[in-house]
C-alpha cells in the first residue's frame, strides 16, 4: 500500500527531486537512527532540583533553578542551540517510534497543532498567535477547529516532561518545524523565546478558517493574520500532508497519495485531476474522479477557482523548489506571529535526524 502510494506519486512528478526517493529514506531510517546524548548535565535532573514555574517571566529563554528548600539561586540555565536540538531529536525519534498512527506518522497532526496555535493571530489587536500555547485550556481546546489536536498535544507531553525548561509554546512550534523537516520538507529556521500564557489569553472561537467557505472567507481570515494572496496559497500546500477525519472535522480522506512526505503534489493534483462532489452523508467535499480516494475541501478548491490564487497554484505545481522556498518563508512567518522576540534572538536550522 505504502509502496504503491509512493510509486504513484513519483509517477505524477515531472521533475525529479532526489530527496523525494522514499525507498532510500526508509533504508536510511532503518539503519541510521541516531540518539542524541548531549543534554546538559543540569537537565539530567537530580531530585535535589526543581524547576521554578515562574521562571518564564525572566524572558529570553533564561531559566533559574531553585533547590527544594527554595533557597538562593546558584545557577542560571539558559538553553542553547544544542538543548533545542536535543528536543528536536527527541521529537524526531518519537515520530519514528510511533508509526502505527494514521498513515504512519504523527507528523501531519503536529504541523496542524503548530498552525492552529499560530493562526489565531490578529494583526490589529495583536492578540493570539504562537506565543502562549493557550490551546491547553478550555475554551480554546474545545473550539471546533481544534478537534483532534489533543492527539498532538498528548504526543508531545512526554517530551515536555523530559525537557521541562522548554515552554509549551516553543515546544509546539519546534514540533511543527521538526515534523516538516522529517517529512522531507524544506529547512524551517527557528527562533526560541515564546512564553506560555494563562487561560485569560485564550482567543475567541472563529479565528481559524472554515473549510466549507471560499476565497472571500480565506482572504478575511488570512489578511487578519497579516498574509497576502501568495502567502495564502503557499501555506495551503501543507495539505500535501495528512488527512481529514470524520470524527474531527467531519471531512474524510487525504489530499495526496503520499500524506507523510511534503511535496508540491497538492497543487499538481488540484490542477491535474478532475474533481467531483463526493456522494455521501457527510459535509460537502470533493473527491478525485479517477480513484475516489483523494479529497479536496471547498476552501481548497477556492484556490483554483479564484484567478489570483490560481496563478500561484500553477507556479507551485510547476516548481517544487519555488514551493519549498516560499513555504519555508511563510511558515516561519506563521510560526512567529505575535512573538515579541528580543532583537538578539538567534535563528537556528536544526539538523535532521531521520530524513
Ligand atoms: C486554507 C485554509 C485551511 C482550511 C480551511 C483547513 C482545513 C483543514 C481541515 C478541515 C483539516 C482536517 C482536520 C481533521 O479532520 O483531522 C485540515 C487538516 C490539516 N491541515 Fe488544514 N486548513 C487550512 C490551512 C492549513 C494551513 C495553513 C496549514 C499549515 C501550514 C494546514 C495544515 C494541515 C495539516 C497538516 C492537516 C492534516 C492533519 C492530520 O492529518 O491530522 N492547514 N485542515
Amino acid at each position: 500500500m505504502a509502496t504503491a502510494t509512493r510509486t504513484f506519486t513519483r509517477a505524477l512528478r515531472t521533475s525529479a527531486r532526489p530527496a523525494f526517493a522514499a525507498a532510500p529514506r526508509i533504508a536510511f531510517r532503518q539503519s541510521g537512527r541516531r540518539f542524541y546524548s548531549s543534554e546538559p548535565a543540569a537537565k539530567k535532573g537530580s531530585s535535589a532540583w526543581v524547576w521554578l514555574v515562574g521562571a518564564a517571566a525572566v524572558g529570553g529563554g533564561g531559566w533559574y533553578y531553585l533547590n527544594q528548600q527554595g533557597s538562593a539561586l546558584p545557577k542560571v540555565f539558559k538553553p542553547k542551540f544544542e538543548d533545542y536540538q536535543a528536543v528536536y531529536n527527541e521529537i524526531a525519534n518519537r515520530l519514528e517510534e510511533n508509526e502505527d498512527y494514521d498513515d504512519g506518522s504523527y507528523g501531519p497532526v503536529l504541523v496542524r497543532l503548530a498552525w492552529h496555535a499560530s493562526g489565531t493571530y490578529d494583526v490589529n489587536t495583536k492578540t493570539g498567535g504562537s506565543n502562549g500555547a493557550t490551546m491547553r485550556f478550555s475554551p480554546e481546546s474545545d473550539h471546533g477547529a481544534n478537534a483532534g489536536l489533543k492527539a498532538a498535544r498528548d504526543f508531545l507531553e512526554p517530551v515536555k516532561q523530559k525537557f521541562p525548561w522548554i515552554t509549551y509554546s516553543d515546544l509546539w512550534i519546534l514540533a511543527g518545524v521538526c515534523a516538516i523537516q522529517e517529512m522531507l520538507g524544506p529547512d524551517v529556521p527557528y527562533r526560541p523565546g515564546r512564553q506560555d500564557k494563562d487561560v485569560s489569553a485564550c482567543t475567541p472561537d472563529g479565528r481559524l478558517p472554515d473549510a466549507a467557505q471560499g476565497q472571500d472567507h480565506l482572504r478575511n481570515i488570512f489578511y487578519r493574520m497579516g498574509f497576502n494572496d501568495q502567502e495564502i496559497v503557499a501555506l495551503a500546500g501543507a495539505h500535501a500532508l495528512g488527512r481529514c477525519h470524520t470524527d474531527r472535522s467531519g471531512y474524510s480522506g487525504p489530499w495526496t497519495f503520499s500524506p507523510t512526505v511534503l511535496t508540491n503534489d497538492y497543487y499538481r493534483l488540484l490542477l491535474e485531476e478532475k474533481w467531483q462532489w463526493k456522494k455521501w452523508n457527510g459535509p460537502k467535499q470533493y473527491e478525485d474522479k479517477k480513484t475516489k480516494s483523494l479529497m479536496m475541501l471547498p476552501a481548497d478548491m477556492a484556490l483554483v477557482e479564484d484567478k489570483k490564487f490560481r496563478e500561484w497554484v500553477k507556479k507551485y505545481a510547476a516548481d517544487n523548489d519555488l514551493f519549498f522556498k516560499d513555504f519555508s518563508n511563510v511558515v516561519v512567518k506563521l510560526f512567529e506571529l505575535g512573538v515579541p522576540f528580543p532583537e538578539d534572538t538567534p535563528q537556528w536550522v536544526f539538523k535532521r535526524v531521520n530524513a
